[in-house]
């Protein structure tokens, strides 16, 4: 499925080049599709919170919401925009990240859960939206990612509250006049191993007892959220993890909990990555070519500004020439325009060296790209195409200058 774009044609892509400019992101309508139906196919018995953080596209978004997903969001904007979309609020989670006065009453106003991982967040909360839905994120001490950027529970995170505090936090949440409707963890990101597995199913089977120890003392909750953080294979000899082995072993948990079927909190699980990197790439022009000791210095129009996961996390991401070359491949290091060392897309690939004004393509770039672009240097985001029933639109143009600048 993330070989999708490996059969659009140079053609097509100058095609959208002129309908716009390079460097531009492209996604594939069914390459998400399938993505959505194999985490609906696993977790049969949950329903699905889209972490929009991943990449929050209006046409993503969209065919998402078709497919009757909710949002997982991570600020204000992201709930207003999930909102906008036309998602229902009882579709939309928020989790905050230590949220100020100013973004929990904004959170409120919107009438959406808050999922909140600190004491002093919970009882502000509180005293802003009386009689509000929470839910608490839990850090049970397991935590796992691709990165250490991303492992988001364990003594060196900064997320979720531990349980030695949870007492207290039951505590403010009566005390407040809050309504307690759910649990929730997210332990990680990029989790592709069987040993990521391992854990990530420890933790569920955790946050499950502390469901039920919650439920002991404040009665039924609405749902249990095990979180997100699903690998998808960048290199080429990595696989995408097979998640029907993770909902079969999350339903055994939850029946051991719950032995009664009626009695159980709804399931929610709120992949990200999963759904939408391989239905993204980035396309770039090569803009100049550098031959120095022995090194090839691809240069492209898109850099870390353009998508930063190489710079910040050390990230593979597979890199093909659009034109078919007969050329011996030669040790490439594919580059952008930014002014840093860093600013590197790809190292060491063996490819045909381009030609200067050709098209490369940047795979598996639908998560965690656009999202974390910037105007660094004053460069623009790059545009958005979206292809659906054999169709491409521009979803999103590149900035102008008045936009970046103001
Ligand atoms: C709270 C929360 N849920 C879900 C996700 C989605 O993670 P992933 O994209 O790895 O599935 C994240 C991302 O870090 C997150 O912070």
């Amino acid at each position: 499925m993330r070989e999708w774009a490996r059969s659009v044609s140079v053609e097509e892509w100058e095609g959208l080049a002129r309908e716009h400019s390079t460097p531009f992101y492209a996604y594939d309508a069914d390459v998400l599709r399938a993505r959505c139906n194999d985490v609906r196919a696993a977790f049969s018995q949950a329903e699905v919170r889209y972490a929009m953080k991943a990449n929050a596209s209006p046409a993503l978004l969209d065919t998402i919401h078709a497919e009757r997903f909710g949002i997982d969001a991570v600020s204000p904007w992201e709930v207003r925009y999930a909102l906008e979309r036309g998602y229902a609020r009882e579709q939309v989670l928020y989790t905050g990240s230590f949220p100020s006065d100013s973004e929990l009453r904004a959170v409120a106003s919107m009438g959406v859960v808050a999922n909140l991982d600190a004491l002093s967040a919970i009882d502000r909360y509180g005293a802003l939206a009386q009689g509000g839905a929470v839910s608490i994120r839990v850090d049970l001490e397991e935590g796992a990612g691709h990165h250490p950027h991303v492992v988001t529970a364990g003594d060196e995170s900064k997320f979720g509250l531990t349980l030695d505090a949870l007492d207290e936090a039951l505590s403010i949440v009566r005390r407040r006049g809050l309504r307690l409707v759910g649990v929730h963890q997210h332990i990680g990101s990029g989790l592709l191993t069987d040993a990521h597995r391992d854990v990530w199913l420890r933790a569920a089977r955790g946050l499950f007892d502390v469901a039920a120890r919650v439920e002991r003392d404040v009665g039924p909750l609405a749902f249990v959220d095990v979180g997100g953080g699903f690998g998808v294979g960048y290199h080429e000899d990595e696989r995408t993890v097979d998640l029907r082995p993770w909902g079969l072993a999350l339903e055994r948990e939850r029946a051991r909990v719950w032995p009664d079927p009626a009695r159980r909190p709804a399931l929610w699980v709120e992949p990200g990555r999963y759904l939408v990197a391989e239905c993204g790439v980035l396309v770039a022009r090569v803009s100049t070519i550098k031959r120095a000791r022995d090194r090839v210095w691809v240069g492209t129009d898109a850099g870390m500004h353009a998508l930063i996961r190489p710079a910040m996390y050390g990230s593979y991401h597979p890199v093909w020439n659009t034109h078919a070359r007969t050329s011996p491949v030669e040790r490439c290091f594919v580059v952008g325009p930014i002014c840093e060392s860093g600013d590197v897309l790809a190292e060491e690939r063996m490819i045909p060296v381009p030609d200067e004004g050709e098209l490369l393509v940047i795979g598996v770039a639908g998560a965690y790209g656009y999202a974390m672009a910037s105007t660094y240097n004053l460069r623009p985001r790059p545009a958005e195409f979206f292809r659906d029933a054999g169709s491409w639109r521009l979803v999103r143009k590149s900035e102008h200058y008045e936009r970046v600048v103001r």
